[in-house]
């Protein structure tokens, strides 16, 4: 059997891990990947970009793929799914369609009011005066967000009013991320978990929850990255709160979207805060979160390929979980997620005994460079998230990488809290 994985980074890395682990033995395809994903077994690159749709069609019709996955929101938002559809290939995405619910925060907001979704209130506004009217009269803490594909950095939490002004006037007087409106949102208080699940139209098939970092710095300080680390299990979140959250929010969310004549295929990924009221939606993402598949899917027991072919043909899906706990930190380039230098050196990969995904590498003359922000994530594993903790920055020590720079702090509320 024939796997296509589209992506490039640490996340497309360990679906292609996973996916090779598979008894059903497949060869797999990276589209474009990235050179440290050919470390592993039966993985192949194709020079292809991501997002190059028409290009991907053809080749997964030449080579008679049985099974395309896909990673980054772009690809889906480009209608992949739909195309691949329409030629008739199995594919593990959502159409352009559902993709909305992350491409677009007011459609994930009117569909979460509509369905009675939790969630924080919100307004909409595509004009300055109007929004700040609205802020002069809920005033601050509030949140500001950008409508539309910002690469994670349309976020504003303003906790005055001045912070959120400067915002609403970047977003709509000076179109920073483009010509677009902002949601305005009740500033909700809690600890944040990715909840990823496996759906199918009404079919919700929840993994294990995860934790990222989002800040780049120690103590959750400096910018907001893509994500510098994550850990499963999160011992903060109960059993009983996951299974509230999968029953009351995702499964809803995945037949309101069949309600709404978009049902969704792929993974839709809640990203939830646990309030006093219990939890609530912040967002929802229409893909595997990255860092967060990083140490969900080593955590997975079951074979993963047979797991989303028993779900596309609707087949009972039990996902089973080591008890083990996975810690994950990412190595990131001096300066990211400003500016960074690309082909800074690494040394001393192959020493390292832990799991290592690569999510932006590259291979000069036989030496490992970088080739991206985030560059390398490293796994731990343990009875506990201590032990694997210690396993992780065992792992990160090993690596000689004078030019990249970690957090030491990955998991240590859960161990402190
Ligand atoms: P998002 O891109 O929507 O996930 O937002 C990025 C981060 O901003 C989240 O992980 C939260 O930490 C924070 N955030 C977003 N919305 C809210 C909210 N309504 N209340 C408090 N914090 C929020
Ligand atoms: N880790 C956050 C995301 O994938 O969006």
């Amino acid at each position: 059997m024939k796997i296509l994985i589209i992506g490039r980074g640490g996340r497309e890395h360990a679906i292609a891990w996973k996916a090779a682990q598979s008894p059903l033995n497949p060869e797999i395809f990276v589209a474009p990947g990235n050179e440290g994903m050919t470390l592993t077994s039966n993985v192949h690159r194709v020079p292809i970009d991501e997002n190059n749709t028409c290009a991907l069609l053809t080749f997964a019709q030449e080579q008679h793929i049985d099974l395309t996955i896909v990673g980054p929101e772009a690809a889906l938002m480009n209608g992949i799914a739909d195309e691949f559809h329409a030629a008739g290939l199995p594919i593990f995405a959502p159409t352009k369609a559902a993709a909305q619910i992350e491409g677009s925060k007011q459609f994930a907001k009117e569909l979460m009011v509509k369905y009675h979704i939790p969630t924080a209130r919100y307004r909409t506004f595509d004009n300055y005066d109007k929004a700040k009217a609205y802020l002069d009269k809920t005033g601050a803490p509030i949140v500001i967000k950008y409508d539309g594909l910002a690469a994670g950095k349309g976020v504003v939490v303003a906790m005055t009013s001045d912070e959120a002004d400067v915002a609403l006037k970047d977003m709509l007087l000076d179109n920073h991320f483009g010509q677009g409106k902002v949601v305005m949102e009740e500033y909700l208080q809690g600890p944040e978990f990715s909840l990823l699940t496996l759906v199918n139209g009404t079919q919700v098939v929840p993994l294990v929850i995860a934790q990222d970092h989002k800040r780049a710095y120690d103590g959750d300080e400096g910018p907001n990255t893509g994500g510098m680390g994550a850990y499963s299990p999160v011992p903060v979140i109960s059993q009983d709160q996951i299974d509230w959250a999968v029953e009351h929010i995702m499964k809803p969310t995945a037949e309101a979207m069949v309600a709404e004549g978009c049902p969704f295929c792929g993974v839709l990924y809640g990203g939830l805060m646990l309030t006093k009221q219990g939890p609530k939606v912040i967002e929802f993402n229409a893909r595997f979160g990255d860092p967060e598949t990083e140490v969900v899917l080593p955590k997975l027991k079951s074979d993963f390929v047979q797991l989303v072919l028993d779900l596309l043909t609707h087949r009972e899906v039990k996902p089973e979980f080591y008890d083990d706990a996975f810690l994950g930190v990412v190595l990131a380039a001096k300066g990211y997620p400003g500016k960074y230098e690309k082909g800074l050196s690494i040394g001393n990969l192959d020493a390292v005994k832990q799991t290592v995904f690569h999510m932006g590498t590259d291979r000069k003359e036989g030496q490992w460079v970088s080739n991206g922000g985030r560059v390398l994530f490293v796994v731990g594993r343990g009875r506990d998230l201590n032990e694997a903790r210690t396993d992780a920055y065992e792992g990160v020590k090993t690596i000689y990488a004078p030019d990249l720079f970690h957090r030491e702090d990955i998991g240590w509320q859960a161990l402190t809290r």
